[in-house]
């Protein structure tokens, strides 16, 4: 078959990674018959530059036409001035919010190659996997009120924590459905105790339970989940969350698998299902690393993972999405890392080796 993506490279080590993700996509092109035509275009602090705002509306167009769009990272400290009139952050936001993305998936794993490389004791990561849903274009991050002024008595500023029930219902729902292709147990994530938002939230999660009688709904408290999450693990199966609350709660999670760099996401327009294919942008879950660009160290897995998760939930290409991750799992075992999944008997790679490992296992 034969795709159109969209690859937005973005800034810091963006450019580095996307190539490994590409690298192998061909190689899974070339053994399972498929072509993917990669249109490049500018995201962040490069698109800043050279089209003197974050994100074009060519950019979104081409994207909306595309059937999924890969995304290496957005950030360049030389925006990083609190004053600065334009961000490349707002690049990422803008195409999220105008390709609909609501849904972001972050699925937490541990390889069992990788429990002795992170800080956590072996017994409380065996058989950790779980997935997070992260309410995406909503939220603390796009909610109006949103600004700062200055009165007498010195500056101020407002964001605002602004949900629709209808955006909570859809989000809810994915976690529901993804919940029933597991362990059909669905935590929702909230701060019912004092957010007004949270406390809508929470009521719109018991009403969508009703068309989910097979799935068990349990709140957790978002304090209580940061504990949970480093804490007993192996309890999580499916939570769904706020925007911010999603944002910071991943990164914590991230250090079960070993490192941010082996975090995978998938940021979608509609509801995972069997057979139904959904525009989408797949992207690490870290950030650009500027201090890490240029030097062919970075971990391009999190990237890599992304690409598979394409394949599966924008192109309905299962199978080569398995292989993908299979070949992950193999180049793990043989003990091959990154710089920041390397422990005792590991052999060190640069970002490309790491590549070229995975894709010849394809
Ligand atoms: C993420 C990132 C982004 C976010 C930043 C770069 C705007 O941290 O995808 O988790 O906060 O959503
Ligand atoms: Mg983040």
């Amino acid at each position: 078959m034969k795709f159109n993506l969209v690859v937005l490279r973005g800034d810091g080590i963006g450019p580095e990674i996307i190539a490994e993700s590409v690298k192998v996509m061909d190689a899974v092109g070339k053994k399972f018959g498929h072509e993917f035509n990669c249109d490049y275009a500018l995201i962040g602090g490069v698109a800043i530059d050279k089209e003197g705002t974050a994100l074009s509306k060519e950019t979104i167009n081409k994207c909306k036409k595309s059937d999924a769009v890969l995304l290496g990272a957005v950030g360049d400290p030389r925006f990083d001035d609190p004053q600065a009139p334009i961000h490349p952050e707002d690049g990422l936001l803008a195409i999220r919010k105008e390709l609909g993305l609501f849904a972001n998936l972050r699925p937490v794993c541990v390889y069992p190659s990788l429990i002795n490389h992170t800080n956590f004791k072996p017994e409380v990561l065996k058989g950790v996997d779980f997935i997070f849903v992260r309410e995406l274009t909503g939220g603390l991050y796009f909610g109006h009120p949103k600004k700062r002024w200055e009165e007498k008595d010195g500056r101020w500023a407002v964001d605002s924590m602004l949900y629709s029930e209808h955006e909570i219902a859809r989000i809810v729902r994915v976690g529901f459905e993804i919940a029933r292709t597991r362990k059909k147990k669905l935590i929702s994530v909230d701060k019912a105790n004092v957010l007004q938002s949270s406390r809508l939230w929470r009521q719109v999660a018991i009403e969508i339970s009703m068309e989910y009688p097979d799935v068990e709904l349990e709140h957790m408290l978002v304090d209580a989940c940061a504990m949970r999450i480093i804490q007993n693990p192996r309890y999580l199966d499916v939570l769904v969350t706020e925007n911010t609350f999603g944002d910071i709660l991943t990164d914590e999670a991230s250090m079960l698998g070993g490192s941010l760099g082996m975090l995978a996401s998938a940021s979608l327009a509609g509801v995972p299902k069997a057979g139904n294919r959904t525009l989408g942008m797949y992207e690490p879950s870290h950030g650009s690393a500027p201090k890490r660009a240029g030097l062919n160290m970075a971990n391009p897995i999190a990237t890599i993972l992304s690409m598979a998760m394409m394949l599966n939930y924008s192109l309905g290409l299962t199978d080569e999405a398995s292989a993908v991750e299979n070949a992950i799992n193999m180049v793990l075992q043989e003990n091959y890392g990154t710089y920041d999944i390397i422990g005792e008997g590991s052999i060190k790679v640069t970002t490309s080796q790491m590549g070229d490992l995975i894709a010849e296992r394809i």
